[in-house]
């Protein structure tokens, strides 16, 4: 049996510079990862399945649509080879914006190439990754890297390993093309050389559709005192990186009263 990780990601930044024709977004944004997120287990079996458990099992199908299902198709479509058994372990929140689905899609695809005896670089597998979606790519990358397009070409930059980091999810699931709709169309700009200094262009559109992203922000940003806070993705999970783990442990302890989820964790 193979073991994956399948690590949250973070937009520590995301510009949103353009609706395309093809009803994407053009972005600029910076990705992080965590030491935290899903576990994917993969052995060959007589049959395929899809066990899902975990913390947050119970929000997610393990119908053919499963992310996971998908890429193991598409794997065995182009690559051959025959049926596994899956579990996926869900520690992370659904439709969040850190990830999840694309981290466990990747962490699939590592597995099946891991058994398979194929190059974690392979193009054909980027490729497999690309098709599953935007933010599949630097999931199967796995490390600090800047996005453009879509997401999907990456260019990898110096991360800050260690960085005390706090993820806080109030519990609404957001749909990531309904916040792209609700972006006003208004070009803020290009990541610059900092992009710890930039933006989430999606905060605005996706408070629209849920209000309770503003109260997150807010407690992150005035009671916390983090050095940077921030929603990641489309959200509605929300960020802060400390630049010590008593500040972070602080944090923590104050954000508990609120009821939301809550993980104290570290940039890889
Ligand atoms: O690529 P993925 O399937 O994850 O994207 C989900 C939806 O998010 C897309 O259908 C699109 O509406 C929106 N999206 C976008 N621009 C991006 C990435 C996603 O508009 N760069």
């Amino acid at each position: 049996m193979i073991v994956e990780e399948a690590p949250a990601k973070l937009n520590l930044a995301l510009h949103v510079r353009a609706r395309r024709a093809d009803g994407y977004h053009e972005l600029e944004t910076l990705f992080a990862f965590v030491d935290f997120g899903d576990t994917v287990r993969v052995a060959p079996a007589a049959q395929a399945s899809l066990i899902i458990t975990g913390p947050f099992g119970a929000a997610l199908s393990d119908e053919g649509d499963n992310l996971v299902t998908r890429a193991a198709t598409r794997f065995r479509e182009r690559f051959g080879g025959g049926e596994y058994a899956i579990e996926l372990e869900k520690h992370l929140p659904v439709a969040s914006g850190i990830g999840g689905g694309s981290a466990d899609a990747a962490a699939t695809l590592r597995a099946l190439a891991r058994l398979h005896g194929i190059a974690l670089d392979d193009p054909a597998l980027f490729g497999i990754a690309d098709a599953l979606g935007s933010d599949v790519p630097v999931c199967l990358l796995g490390r600090t890297a800047i996005g453009r397009g879509r997401g999907e070409q990456l260019e990898p930059v110096p991360g800050r390993p260690g960085t005390p980091a706090l993820l806080v999810n109030p519990g609404v699931a957001v749909s990531t093309a309904e916040v792209f709709r609700r972006w006003d169309g208004v070009d803020r700009g290009e990541l610059g050389s900092n992009p710890l200094e930039g933006r989430n262009d999606l905060e605005a559109p996706a408070i629209t559709v849920a209000p309770v992203i503003a109260e997150v922000l807010h407690i992150l940003s005035e009671q916390c005192g983090a050095m940077l806070s921030r929603m990641s993705g489309s959200g509605a999970t929300c960020f802060a990186l400390f630049d010590t783990e008593v500040e972070r442990g602080a944090a923590h302890i104050a954000l508990r009263r609120t009821g939301w989820w809550s993980v104290a964790t570290t940039l890889r």
